[in-house]
């Protein structure tokens, strides 16, 4: 199987959206997000992207599939139906066991599962999470979904400077697993 990557925001209230969408407008947030998720030491590759069907659905459609980047949808409903060129997996171990593909190894660099909350409580219990970076905006939003407890697993390898981007203040963090 593959290891991967977590990469999401969240609030002072651990909220990372509401009514399926992002409760926040951060173009900064949004740009650092695309910078970690398509750069590659190989311009020969790809990064690859795994995320529920809800958080697919809130992408703008002219947004989607996420470009520069290899798309992948979760979704248990075989009746949903796979936008073109995006691949669609009932299950995320599948998902891993596809990336680790000697055609994907070839091909993808890194993986990053990038949300919903399903997903990510999912993914931070896994063994083959290797880092997740995570930007912790300073205020509170009125969320309904929210990022699952991973301090009991992870440590933090790195964190940056306050970001003052209109009237909210963020940092990013990083965590690694606990050796
Ligand atoms: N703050 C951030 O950085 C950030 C990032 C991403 C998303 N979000 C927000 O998070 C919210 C969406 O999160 P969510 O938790 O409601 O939904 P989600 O995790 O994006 O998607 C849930 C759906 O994914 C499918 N799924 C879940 N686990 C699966 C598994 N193990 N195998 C196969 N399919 C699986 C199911 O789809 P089916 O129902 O089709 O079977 C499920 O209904 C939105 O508000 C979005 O804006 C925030």
């Amino acid at each position: 199987m593959r290891e991967f990557n977590i990469i999401l925001a969240m609030d002072a209230a651990r909220g990372i959206g509401k009514k399926g969408s992002l409760p926040w407008h951060l173009p900064g947030e949004l740009k650092h997000f695309k910078n970690v998720t398509t750069q590659v030491d190989d311009p020969q590759k790809k990064n690859a992207v795994i995320m529920g069907r809800k958080t697919w659905e809130s992408i703008p459609e002219k947004f989607r599939p996420l470009p520069e980047r290899f798309n992948i949808i979760l979704s248990r409903n075989p009746d949903f139906v796979s936008p073109g060129g995006v691949l669609v997996f009932d299950n995320f171990e599948r998902s891993l066991e596809f990336l680790d593909s000697s055609g994907c190894r070839k091909n993808i660099e890194k993986v990053f599962v990038i949300g919903g909350a399903q997903i990510v409580t999912e993914a931070v219990k896994h063994p083959l999470c290797q880092r997740i970076y995570l930007t912790h905006l300073q205020k509170r939003y009125d969320c309904d979904v929210f990022f699952p407890d991973f301090e009991s697993r992870f440590d933090s390898v790195s964190q940056g400077e306050v970001v003052q981007e209109e009237q909210e203040r963020y940092y990013f963090a990083e965590y690694e697993p606990r050796k």
